[in-house]
């Protein structure tokens, strides 16, 4: 484990199961369709490569990068686009795929952008849910693990860009986010 870790919360193996498991929820719903997966980024990255290449019907793949400031107390009430999908969305069904929902502005916001752009339908898919921050009325249509409120890092997630390539998701020492 790496020394800025508390503790591991999901090993690689529990990840890689548990993801199995969704992508098979998911596989269910989405029988004889195709979709548009949208990673968020860049957390998302390393779930979203597990995840999608676990997809048994068809789907194209696009990103977003957004900036989650308005999650805060009070700042922004509107989602920055830091850079918008490539692709139209007009009658597509999308999967929002991110790492971890949190307040939930972000994907609240995200949801509400891509169905006002004529998405058919618009479905969300976490890999963690800090279900006890929530404040914007949103539940994730499909969710790999909950977590409580610490601070989480790797398989994709961050503290200041470093740790994202942790194959663990573990929890970071206190001592280390607020020097
Ligand atoms: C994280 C996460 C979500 C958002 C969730 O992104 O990927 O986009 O915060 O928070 P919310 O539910 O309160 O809106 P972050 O800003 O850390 O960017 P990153 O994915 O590039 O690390």
């Amino acid at each position: 484990m790496h020394g800025d870790c508390e503790k591991i919360l999901f090993d690689e193996d529990e990840i890689h199961r548990r993801v199995r498991e969704v992508a098979d929820e998911v596989n269910a719903e989405y029988a004889g369709k195709r979709a548009l997966c949208v990673g968020i980024l860049k957390g998302s990255i390393i779930f979203f490569a597990d995840f999608v290449r676990l997809l048994s019907f068809p789907v194209e793949l696009d990103f977003m990068s957004v900036s989650s400031y308005g999650g805060g107390a009070v700042s922004s009430e509107k989602l920055k686009i830091k850079k918008d999908l490539d692709g139209d969305v007009t009658g597509r069904d999308v999967i929002i795929v991110e790492d971890i929902i949190d307040s939930g502005f972000t994907l609240a916001n995200l949801k509400q952008m891509l169905i006002e752009r004529g998405a058919a339908s618009v479905k969300t898919v976490t890999l963690l849910d800090k279900k006890e921050r929530r404040k914007y009325g949103i539940t994730p249509d499909f969710n790999c693990f909950e977590v409580g409120d610490e601070f989480v890092v790797g398989y994709g997630l961050d503290f200041n860009e470093r740790y994202r390539t942790l194959p663990y998701i573990g929890a970071l020492k206190r001592s280390v986010y607020e020097k």
